[in-house]
């Protein structure tokens, strides 16, 4: 029925368009600020537990669901265990929280792409460095962050609907290698600072005083958006991954490199946060006044802004790209759509929502529903709620409603012999995962306490 499936060609295309999906903003704005707001070191060791004990446990899953089933994520989940078509909700919870994070994550990649030509200018012209004024204007305005939201959705949708195959694959392969290397250039930049240390100390040294339910759960809940996990991103790129994959080593590899991607990033931020005398909790703006202050201090510092910049762009393209993917092919596959109606609808869907969560941090900054603005309550109900459900519902079914054998053939597949990472993930997405996301939940929401 689906022989004719698009899908990656090789083992190492399968790895690098996973971690484009991984990579983004994700990276370089949310998990330093995160960091910035909930303390430093304690929340980012938290983070890399929740990465290795529950993120790359539930990728596995995610993949070899979508490789033994070759459909959407709706259809994986609805005909992965016999009669039991009820988890096709972790496909339709998947959509939501598509919408809902492509509303406030639109809103950022258009301050980033605003960022291309603003440091370009100021490289031309020659004149001071974007300044946080400059941020803040820019964030709570109207109608220029509404501008490049627009802007930016409309350019992912063509994208999406010329097709993503070899063309993204490959060029994303080279934008992160240059992404890395002006990374660790930032990081030499800004490790050199006077007084960087005490920013390697936030980030390093844990003060373990600093966490409490609620900041394991964020933790939990940037471990799923980090891998793009628990709403059928990486179900449907699992589907379209060859048999020569061998998904444990493939799944650790892009955990590694997302990872090493986000502490280089707080690496470059939190030194010159501290060197500059910035506010290491200031927020979501920690990127877009750090950055363009750590490169100041250097010769053509202006123009290493745009490129900083213009490769952020670049990945969250990628990331975007493997969001609005989930319910374009829902719609086109089982909705029974034009490819070029389904992106149509998804886009539409994306500025209705976008428009309230942009206004949010402007004008309407002063409209509250349970205490948070637009933008921060979409991006709380899915990092909070529906990824680290979904993660865990995708957990049940691995590990508890597919036969083990079943699932096991899905992992060992391409395995020269039996090896010994493979009992040991599966008793990590059976009883570990479920079990710690349980608990994070219920501790996070006060259950045991204070
Ligand atoms: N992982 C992406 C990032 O860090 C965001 C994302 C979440 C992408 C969920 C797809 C699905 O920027």
């Amino acid at each position: 029925m689906e022989t004719q499936r698009d899908g990656f060609a090789s083992s190492v295309g399968a790895f690098t368009a996973t971690v484009a999906s991984a990579v983004g903003l994700g990276n370089i704005w949310k998990f330093p600020y995160l960091a910035g707001v909930n303390g430093g070191a304690a929340f980012v060791l938290t983070y890399l537990l929740a990465v290795a004990l529950v993120g790359l446990p539930i990728l596995v899953a995610e993949h070899a669901i979508g490789r033994k089933m070759r459909q959407d994520a709706v259809a994986s989940y609805a005909r992965v265990v016999p009669k039991e078509g009820f988890w096709a909700v972790i496909g339709y919870a998947g959509i939501v929280a598509a919408f809902f994070i492509m509303a406030f994550y639109s809103d950022v990649a258009g301050w980033v792409f605003s960022y291309i030509p603003k440091s370009l200018i100021a490289a031309i012209r020659g004149t001071a460095p974007l300044e946080s004024k400059a941020f803040i204007s820019l964030s709570s305005g109207t109608w220029e962050p509404l501008l490049w939201q627009a802007g930016v959705v409309v350019f992912i949708s063509i994208i999406v609907l010329a097709g993503v195959s070899k063309g993204i694959e490959r060029a994303t392969k080279l934008t992160m290698l240059i992404l890395l290397g002006l990374l660790i250039l930032c990081d030499i930049r800004a490790l050199t600072l006077p007084g960087a240390f005490k920013g390697v100390q936030f980030l390093f040294e844990p003060d373990f005083s600093k966490l409490s339910g609620a900041v394991i759960l964020s933790a939990l809940g940037l471990a799923f958006f980090k891998l793009s996990l628990g709403m059928g991103t990486m179900t449907t790129y699992g589907s379209y991954m060859p048999h020569t994959v061998r998904l444990v080593p493939n799944a650790s590899r892009v955990a590694l490199a997302d990872t090493l991607v986000s502490i280089l990033a707080g690496l470059a931020i939190f030194p010159a946060v501290f060197a500059f005398g910035f506010e290491p909790a200031s927020g979501p703006s920690l990127l877009f006044i750090s950055i363009p202050a750590v490169f100041s201090k250097m010769p053509l510092g202006n123009y290493f802004t745009v490129l900083f910049f213009l490769l952020s762009a670049l990945a969250a393209t990628g990331a975007m790209i493997s969001l609005i993917e989930v319910p374009v092919a829902w719609l086109s596959g089982k909705m029974n759509l034009k490819r070029p109606t389904a992106v149509l609808i998804t886009a539409t869907g994306i500025l209705v929502l976008g428009l309230p969560a942009t206004l949010s941090l402007g004008p309407w900054a002063d409209v509250k529903l349970f205490n948070m603005g637009f933008f921060d309550l979409l991006d709380y109900i899915q990092q909070n709620l529906l990824l680290p459900l979904g993660g865990l519902a995708i957990a049940l079914v691995a590990g508890w409603r597919l036969p083990k054998a079943e699932f096991l053939r899905e992992l060992e597949t391409a395995e020269p012999n039996k090896p010994w990472y493979i009992p040991v993930l599966y008793t990590f997405i059976k009883f570990i995962a479920p079990a710690l996301i349980i608990l994070v939940f219920l501790n996070g929401f006060g259950v045991f306490g204070k």
